[in-house]
């Protein structure tokens, strides 16, 4: 056995469990030092300096890119793990058929074996941080012993993090012990790799005793433990204990001309559009309107005192999807990157800034992309990773609500779910009531996207857009769902889109980005009684002259094709939905089983009605 190091424990660390942990881990992974993180801009730039000698960052163009870096990762380590992400709870079936679950006892001997000595020649970061604002009474506290000094810089920008956290947090405060490593130890003497990770990964939940353990991967989800691991899938299990929810929802500002101003949430999967819809610029024709920006990725609501579902934004960055964010689809997402970002896999430019599939209509003659290869137009490579990103701080952004710290929430008018589906899916419609609008967020369908490993383009359910991330039985997950507004005054209304429908050549019809203001705006109306639509088998659907064409021209032959519900096809939805459906077995809460009934019901009528 190696030296174990000195703890070295700051005098303003007084947790006496917290210090037992540490050590604990000190003597299971056997690092050669400790490191207290404080959080303060002095240890970033030394940490980053540190990072950029041994070529594990690209200090960009101080002048193009201020403070700003690039890291470009193992081409093996590129996204979240599906597949090697766990749900340990003491009980299979607390998991459920749509999460990996294994005996917490067995994978507990499994993890100490991989962690035994795993972060020998490194150093161990203690990097304490606070999802949600400081001190607030919704928020909850984590911290994630780390050997990646690149997790360390980005949990800078995601989360409330520092020497603060341990004032909070005090001699007996609570926190979710989360470890993380590489898996790659450094033998004495031996130069480290740009990237290192492990070929065997383990992204490990311990629902009951609320623990996380990471091994193998450096990137994202699967090693910034307060994001999905902590805020999705801890807290899911924390939230149906307690009565909330912990959601993969945007959270938005819209104000209209008249002044009035709404708060709305919503769910999209992965790389399906939650930070440009946060992030709306409205259209040239509908300057009155306004969107601010609560929350890209992750929303805590809870019941309020007004009786009103109110939801906070735990996160303190953005860790955005790269391509296809440009000056024309997310003026604000480019305004927030101006400085003090870092840069995963997007490709450098000859003057040390960055690009991305999408940046620009015209690419640059010639970039390094993001395996470190010379790069030009005619390659037939891509220059970015498409699951390229960038984490940058949450206050940069221009469009950022007023209220977006406030610890009381803001009040959700209206909830909004949404797929990637090229067809059968209408441009948007609204659930008759609370029950169906949770059985279509039950059965949202999505084509899988780069921000997971596997293959793309296929879709599969992903109910809630949770399927990766809740850390419990999906049915339980339902019925916490359905039961969620028992005493809520005001129930918000349930809608749902569809950006990604494509024409015969593989074209999006649906314009996109600003111009989904329109249908934004026809929910908003919706919610306030004031807009009206078709009745279908789905709900109320917009019609042509529901919507605002201010400052544009949209055929209303080709609104009625987005707007279509084509009964074959969703005869054949509703099939799949019901295998779907059908996995969860006796939790499957009734109130869905009978909307199912009711649509196929609904749909088998249309059929006729066409036959005849
Ligand atoms: P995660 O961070 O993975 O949870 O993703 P997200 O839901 O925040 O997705 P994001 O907003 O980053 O969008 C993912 C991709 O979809 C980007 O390439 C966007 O440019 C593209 N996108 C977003 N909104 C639209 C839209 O309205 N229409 C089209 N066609 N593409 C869109
Ligand atoms: C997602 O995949 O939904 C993300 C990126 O937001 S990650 O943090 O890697 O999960
Ligand atoms: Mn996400």
């Amino acid at each position: 056995m190696s030296q174990l190091p000195p703890l070295n424990v700051p005098d303003y660390v007084k947790h006496r469990r917290l210090i037992a942990w540490v050590q604990q881990v000190v003597e299971l992974t056997e690092p050669a030092q400790v490191h207290w993180v404080d959080g303060s801009p002095q240890e970033q730039a030394a940490l980053t300096e540190q990072m950029v000698v041994a070529g594990k960052l690209v200090r960009l163009n101080p002048e193009l890119r201020p403070n700003s870096y690039l890291a470009c990762s193992d081409p093996n380590d590129v996204a979240r793990v599906e597949d090697r992400t766990f749900i340990c709870s003491a009980r299979e079936e607390d998991a459920g058929p749509t999460n990996n679950w294994q005996d917490p006892a067995l994978m507990r001997e499994t993890l100490q074996g991989l962690f035994k000595g795993c972060m020998r020649g490194r150093t161990l970061y203690v990097i304490p941080f606070s999802m949600g604002p400081l001190g607030s009474p919704i928020a909850h506290i984590g911290v994630e012993l780390s050997d990646s000094p690149y997790v360390v810089l980005n949990m800078r920008i995601m989360t409330r993090m520092g020497r603060a956290v341990y004032e909070v947090l005090g001699e007996e405060g609570h926190f979710v012990p989360c470890l993380h490593t590489v898996g790659v130890p450094l033998q004495a003497g031996e130069a480290d790799v740009r990237w290192p990770c492990n070929p065997t990964k383990y992204i490990v939940h311990f629902p009951e005793t609320r623990e996380i353990w990471s091994y193998g991967s450096g990137y994202g989800g699967n090693a910034l433990l307060g994001k999905k691991c902590f805020a999705l899938r801890i807290a899911s299990t924390m939230a149906r204990d307690e009565g909330w929810l912990a959601e993969h929802m945007l959270i938005l500002g819209v104000e209209s001309p008249q002044g009035e101003k709404h708060y709305v949430a919503a769910a999209f999967p992965s790389a399906c559009g939650k930070t440009n819809f946060a992030m709306l610029i409205p259209p040239a024709g509908m300057e009155g309107w306004k969107v601010t920006t609560v929350g890209d990725d992750i929303a805590w609501i809870k019941p309020g005192a007004d009786g009103r579902l109110r939801a906070i934004n735990p996160e303190y960055g953005y860790f955005g999807v790269a391509p296809g964010t440009s000056e024309f689809t997310n003026r604000n997402a480019m305004a927030t990157l101006r400085e003090n970002v870092i840069f995963t896999n997007v490709a450098l430019t000859e003057d040390g800034d960055v690009w991305w599939e999408g940046m620009s209509k015209t690419p640059p003659a010639r970039l390094t992309d993001w395996t470190g290869q010379a790069w030009t137009p005619d390659c037939g490579r891509k220059a970015a990773h498409p699951n390229a990103r960038f984490t940058a701080p949450a206050s940069q952004c221009p469009s950022i609500d007023d209220a977006w710290e406030d610890p009381a929430g803001v009040p959700i008018s209206a909830f909004i779910f949404g797929g990637r589906r090229a067809d059968t899916v209408p441009l948007a419609y609204q659930a008759p009531d609370w029950a169906s609008g949770v059985y279509l967020a039950a059965t949202l369908g999505s084509a899988t996207t780069a921000a997971a490993v596997g293959e793309q383009g296929v879709v599969r359910r992903d109910p809630f857009a949770m399927l990766p991330f809740c850390g419990y039985h999906m049915g339980d997950y339902f019925q916490h769902w359905l039961r969620m507004v028992d005493g809520i005054a005001e129930v918000p209304p349930i809608f749902c889109v569809n950006w990604f429908q494509t024409n015969a050549e593989g074209r999006f019809v649906w314009p996109g980005f600003g111009d989904n203001m329109r249908v934004l705006k026809w929910i908003i109306q919706r919610c306030q009684g004031q807009a009206q639509g078709r009745q279908t088998a789905l709900g109320v659907v917009p019609r042509h002259e529901d919507l605002d064409w201010n400052g544009t021209e949209f055929p209303a032959e080709l609104f009625e094709q987005l707007t279509r519900v084509d009964a074959a096809r969703w005869s054949q939805e509703l099939s799949r939905q019901q295998t779907w459906l059908a996995q969860l077995g006796n939790k499957l809460p009734a109130a869905l089983q009978q909307r199912h009934a009711q649509l196929s019901d609904a749909i088998a009528a249309c059929q006729r009605a066409l036959a005849a």
